[in-house]
């Protein structure tokens, strides 16, 4: 990766990928990041009747369980092709293109800002914290998921090993904030107070992923995810060769009856705007 960060390059490169994925990144990853949308609605004390904004809404879990509760949800994206799928599967939900650092949303117009699994692909997220800040109410909540640490989210940590011991992390891609950033409980918390929210949480939510072989690991790294993926799509072919071989290994340990079955900890963080 390129040592400068540039976050015009970083969004311009994850918007391209974002682009591509809707239907791959559903099928590969829905099952897991559906489990995060129970504890984070109730962080943000869902209830009926709520305005609430799901930011980075993807195909859209997250807004569609909350409207199904009651809320009237807005869900912003900033890639029309995610957010086609999202209205596609939704489709009595509302959503907009819009970018999560510079939210086009009236001041205090939310009770609740939530974002599952989208702060770690933004090239600035403090800015994203700030734009929520904003466009929430005084009293209302923000709640936002990411993966925890790679030696936990098991998936992540079998990737990332194989990729060190058998390729190279110096590739040319544009270098973004590091991935698990906000895997750290201060670091939630230290940004939350940054951007001017009071009172923050952190807790981690158990998830497992269940893959139906030791091979889609490698197979949805590489072609379902955006920076992951570029990284996979970087190395040499003799370096692919042995990093699918390794992960297929490490994968195959957590076999469980006809398929696999991997740790995938999500870490849940949320705070009040007062
Ligand atoms: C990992 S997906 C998360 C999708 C969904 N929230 C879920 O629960 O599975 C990340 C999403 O963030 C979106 N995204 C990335 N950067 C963004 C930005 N700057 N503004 C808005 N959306 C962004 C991508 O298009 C993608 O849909």
């Amino acid at each position: 990766m390129t040592s400068q960060p540039d976050p015009d390059a970083f969004r311009a490169f994850e918007h391209a990928g974002w682009e591509k994925l809707p239907r791959r990144y559903h099928d590969a990853f829905a099952s897991l990041t559906t489990q995060a949308i129970g504890p984070l609605l109730q962080a943000v004390n869902m209830r009926s009747g709520m305005r609430l904004l799901d930011v980075a809404t993807g195909p859209g879990y997250v807004a569609a369980a909350a409207a199904q509760n009651g809320a009237n949800v807005v869900g912003v994206d900033f890639s029309c092709a995610m957010l086609a799928e999202a209205s596609r599967r939704n489709p009595g939900v509302e959503f907009r293109e819009g970018d999560a650092e510079d939210l086009a949303l009236p001041d205090a117009s939310f009770d609740a800002v939530v974002m599952n699994f989208g702060l770690l692909h933004l090239g600035r997220p403090e800015r994203a914290l700030a734009e929520a800040h904003r466009v929430l109410r005084p009293g209302g909540k923000i709640g936002f998921t990411v993966w925890a640490k790679p030696e936990e989210a098991r998936g992540f940590g079998i990737v990332l090993r194989a990729i060190h011991k058998h390729g190279s992390m110096d590739v040319p891609l544009p270098s973004g904030p590091p991935f698990f950033r906000f895997s750290e409980p201060d670091e939630c918390r230290r940004s939350l107070l940054q951007a001017g929210f009071a009172a923050p949480e952190v807790a981690t939510i158990p998830q497992l992923w269940r893959l139906s072989s030791p091979d889609a690991l490698f197979e949805i790294m590489q072609r379902s995810t955006v920076r992951t993926g570029g990284l996979l799509r970087a190395q040499t072919p003799e370096a692919l060769d042995a990093i699918r071989s390794d992960m297929r290994d490490a994968t195959a340990s957590h076999r469980k009856d006809d398929s696999v079955e991997l740790p995938m900890p999500a870490v849940l963080a949320s705070a009040i705007k007062q």
